[in-house]
């Protein structure tokens, strides 16, 4: 099930956050992220828990996907699939770019947005401290 990230689930997207990248909590304060009007969070529920979850910024043209995590015993079950397909539907017509950033040797998560259609626009040197991130992009037809 996919529904709004609510104050409840903010302990388990910690969880999720941290097992990912040591500093999630600090760079990501959910607290304010979930009062922005332009940011949006949702989450897969499956077993009465959290398994996944997808953070994107929306603005009238722009989106932005800020991340998505799937708790590690859940993964290749299409839940990534799932929060990145209801996003596309949920997005405005308006919306005429998506973008991302990833770490250039995530292989998991470019073959995930390859498969969705993003292509590589460009690589940012060093963008996670020694590591390079590529920026992708998809532009959505009118
Ligand atoms: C990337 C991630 C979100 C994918 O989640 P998932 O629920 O396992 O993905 P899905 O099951 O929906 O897989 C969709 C597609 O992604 C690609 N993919 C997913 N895991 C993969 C893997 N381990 N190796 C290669 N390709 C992979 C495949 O193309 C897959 O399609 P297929 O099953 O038809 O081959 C997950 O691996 C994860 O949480 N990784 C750690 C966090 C992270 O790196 N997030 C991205 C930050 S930019």
């Amino acid at each position: 099930m996919i529904r709004d990230l609510k104050e409840e689930d903010f302990e388990r997207i910690y969880e999720l956050g941290q097992e990912i990248t040591p500093n999630f909590k600090k760079t990501n304060k959910l607290s304010e992220m979930i009062k922005d009007k332009y940011t949006k969070l949702i989450v897969y529920e499956e077993q009465k828990q959290v398994q996944g979850f997808l953070i994107y910024t929306e603005l009238p043209d722009i989106v932005d996907i800020i991340d998505i995590i799937v708790a590690e015993s859940f993964r290749r079950k299409n839940i990534a699939s799932c929060l990145l397909d209801y996003m596309f539907t949920e997005i405005p017509t308006s919306v005429q770019l998506v973008t991302l950033e990833v770490r250039e040797k995530n292989i998991p998560a470019i073959n995930l947005y390859k498969k969705f259609g993003f292509e590589i626009i460009n690589t940012r040197n060093k963008y996670y401290g020694e590591e390079n991130a590529y920026l992708m992009g998809r532009r959505l037809e009118k």
